[in-house]
């Protein structure tokens, strides 16, 4: 048995197990204790009058719940509709595109599900897929503007940018990249997975063509919760991919069109009702509101990074101004793993089984580039971070 370090004092509001050092909280989130047992009300609701709770209950809560987390990302309820995760949601935006003969565009730090599905149906429609090429590491947000500006051409018409990417943790200068785009004529679809809950953000401001994000990631929601935005200026085209009932219980005309995408027929909905629980509870846990649960989280996973860096010898792969609560660490380099799912390198493999730590390893822009991605969550304690950092001491230098 190995002896792991204690997380934060709030560790008890999660259900996580307390023998695992949990790093990891960007790849799947985690839902407090409260908001589970939130969701199970819903689901004992369902299942005890299972005619009641559909017909009569469920609306009125599937719309405040949506009408919470419109206010919270700064847009009105009526542009939005939730989607159990964003790559159900990119899907939804990519069967609404009906160009063909065009370039369609996006970035080597794309999420692998949103590619594949950019690739499939964009090639399906008979257009061209651009990946630029940005570089990683990078010093400075002029590279991705300048690398997209040169890749594109008077074919483009639609853009896949991630907010926040995934694999190398990078917050993307999404609306000088909107801006850019637009002053060419291109449509932009923003994955933003990762944002809600981790950084700072007006949904209309930024006046994407279509944006979505999960709940389920740093709002904590329960898994299965993620919003569709589409900007009004497209709604009239945007048609529901599976047709459902119109469901126009509001009188309210400006509830019309996002009411054909709410009842995905029968299911457990309870996750999406969980939403405005989650963005009223999370604050709940600190004095500062989400504004100190973001900060918090993003100086702790940069405090965090940083240790683990100066503990190999390393640099942070991108400025500080660029990054968030999940953090990229360089390491040496791993061969190809025999899975090849980012979670599978040798290293991953040795933390986990020999240290108890959950963090991904990833492997970019492609073996045997490694780096280490920590996350900081509310549980998490600065301890965790150092531990990790002498656990790869340890690896390095038994390799
Ligand atoms: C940038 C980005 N897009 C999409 C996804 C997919 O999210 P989900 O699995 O909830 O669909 C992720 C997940 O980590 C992500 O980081």
């Amino acid at each position: 048995m190995v002896n792991i370090p204690k997380p934060s004092l709030l560790f008890d509001q999660w259900k996580l197990n307390p023998n695992i050092v949990h790093l990891n909280h960007g790849s799947f989130g985690g839902t407090p204790r409260f908001i589970i047992e939130k969701q199970k009300k819903y689901i004992d609701k369902l299942e005890s009058e299972p005619v009641d709770f559909s017909v009569r209950q469920w609306y009125p809560l599937y719309y405040e719940n949506k009408k919470a987390l419109a206010d919270f990302v700064g847009t009105s309820e009526h542009n939005m509709y939730l989607v159990p995760n964003t790559t159900i949601g990119i899907n939804y935006i990519l069967h609404n595109q009906k160009e063909s003969n065009q370039q369609w565009l996006t970035t080597n730090h794309a999420y692998g599900a949103c590619i594949h599905a950019f690739h499939k149906i964009g090639e399906d429609r008979g257009n061209e897929i651009i990946k630029v090429q940005i570089p990683f590491p990078l010093d400075s947000e002029n590279e991705i503007l300048e690398k997209l500006e040169t890749n594109l051409s008077p074919k483009t018409s639609l853009a896949l940018i991630d907010y926040i990417t995934s694999a190398t943790a990078i917050i993307f200068p999404i609306k000088k990249i909107i801006d850019l785009l637009h002053s060419k004529g291109i449509k932009v679809i923003v994955d933003a997975a990762h944002a809600p809950g981790m950084v700072d953000f007006n949904l209309d401001a930024f006046d994407a063509d279509y944006f979505v994000a999960n709940c389920h990631k740093w709002i904590c929601s329960p898994k299965g919760s993620a919003f569709v935005y589409v900007n009004p200026k497209h709604q009239k085209e945007y048609k529901p991919v599976f047709y459902s009932f119109y469901n126009d219980w509001n009188a309210d005309e400006a509830a019309h069109w996002s009411n054909q995408f709410i009842w995905e027929g029968t299911k457990d909905y309870s996750a999406y009702l969980c939403i405005k629980d989650a963005l009223s509870y999370m604050p709940s846990l600190v004095n500062g509101g989400w504004n100190e649960i973001k900060k918090h989280n993003r100086d702790l996973a940069i405090q965090g990074a940083k240790l683990i860096a100066n503990k190999l010898g390393v640099e942070l792969p991108v400025p500080e101004s660029m990054l968030g609560s999940i953090v990229n660490i360089p390491l040496w380099d791993d061969k190809i793993p025999l899975k090849f799912f980012n979670y599978y390198t040798e290293v991953k493999n040795i933390l986990y089984d020999q240290y108890k730590i959950e963090v991904p390893c990833v492997l970019f822009p492609q073996a045997p580039k490694q780096y280490v991605r920590v996350s900081a969550q509310l549980y998490n304690s600065i301890e965790e971070y150092e531990y990790l950092g002498d656990c790869l001491l340890k690896i390095r230098n038994s390799s």
